[in-house]
């Protein structure tokens, strides 16, 4: 599973999203250790501070079937299905990642025609963990 192949399936993930208020499309596609794919999109609320980003719905899909070990997620965003920039992580799904992955857990940002790609240890450096 390449990069690219992710980026893909992130797009189609975010053909799902649930967006009424915003308007802004969100897919995601967490690649465990063993090969596996789960995918999630963006899922909106009329109270709002129920939404859902599409990372956390693909994290929480992923641990609510027992899967516990994850190498790369890669993510795409925008407004009216269009993927012109790139679509980062906010700090809430960077801290969910941070529970489950370690410093080299691989983020791929996709746009249209590119991508580029970071650590967890970069996008979110000193985390805070109760882990030992
Ligand atoms: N959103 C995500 O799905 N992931 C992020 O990392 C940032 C924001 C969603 C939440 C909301 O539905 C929309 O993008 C606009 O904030």
């Amino acid at each position: 599973m390449n990069e690219l192949e992710l980026i893909k399936i992130a797009k189609l993930a975010a053909e799902n999203a649930y967006i009424p208020y915003s308007g802004f499309t969100v897919g995601a596609a967490l690649l465990t250790k063993d090969g596996k794919i789960y995918s999630g999109c963006n899922i909106e609320n009329a109270s709002y501070s129920p939404t859902n980003c599409a990372e956390r719905t693909a994290f929480f899909k992923a641990v609510s079937e027992g899967e516990r070990d994850f190498t790369a997620i890669a993510i795409v965003g925008g407004k009216d299905r269009n993927f012109t920039d790139y679509c980062s992580p906010c700090g809430v799904c960077r801290q969910v990642m941070a529970e489950f992955c370690n410093k080299d857990f691989k983020i791929i940002l996709g746009r249209n025609d590119d991508y580029k790609t970071f650590t967890l240890g970069e996008l979110l450096p000193e985390n805070f963990s109760l882990k030992e």
